[in-house]
């Protein structure tokens, strides 16, 4: 049930609160935290960082999907996302496309600033993707 689903991934939006105090968001100053947890239970951490030349700014979920493949991990289960707004902190498109390509249909935990969350598939936030499978 709801209730149920939003205690179930508590763990790893504390992690993902924890890595938007990292983020490095001097122009928009809209700080974002990623926390992704692989097969194996590990939870790795992403922040965005903007730069001045503002198109090179990376975001939150592909900062933590990065690192943990650069680190030989290779299976996920999970990614909570937390922003700054009111309204939950969705993954934007670019980061949709890399998460379900490279992380595949994942749970997804979305959060705002009030710690409200609500559990949505990868599938459900790429409907009809391009994907590894069309190459085939
Ligand atoms: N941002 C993320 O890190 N993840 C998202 O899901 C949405 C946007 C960042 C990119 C940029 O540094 C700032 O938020 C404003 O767009």
């Amino acid at each position: 049930n709801f209730f149920y689903c939003i205690m179930k991934y508590d763990y790893l939006l504390e992690k993902a609160y924890e890595a938007q105090k990292r983020a490095l968001p001097s122009y928009s100053k809209f700080y974002v935290g990623a926390a992704l947890e692989t097969k194996e239970g590990e939870i790795i951490l992403g922040c965005n960082i903007e730069v001045p030349s503002y198109s090179l700014t990376i975001c939150a979920e592909r900062t933590a999907i990065f690192k943990a493949l650069s680190d030989g991990k290779r299976e996920f289960i999970a990614m909570a996302i937390v922003g700054d707004s009111d309204d939950y902190c969705m993954p934007c498109g670019s980061c949709r496309q890399v998460i379900f390509d490279l992380c595949g249909d994942i749970d997804i935990i979305v959060a705002n600033k009030k710690r409200e969350s609500k559990i949505l598939k990868m599938s459900e936030l790429l409907p009809f993707a391009f994907s590894d499978k069309d190459l085939k």
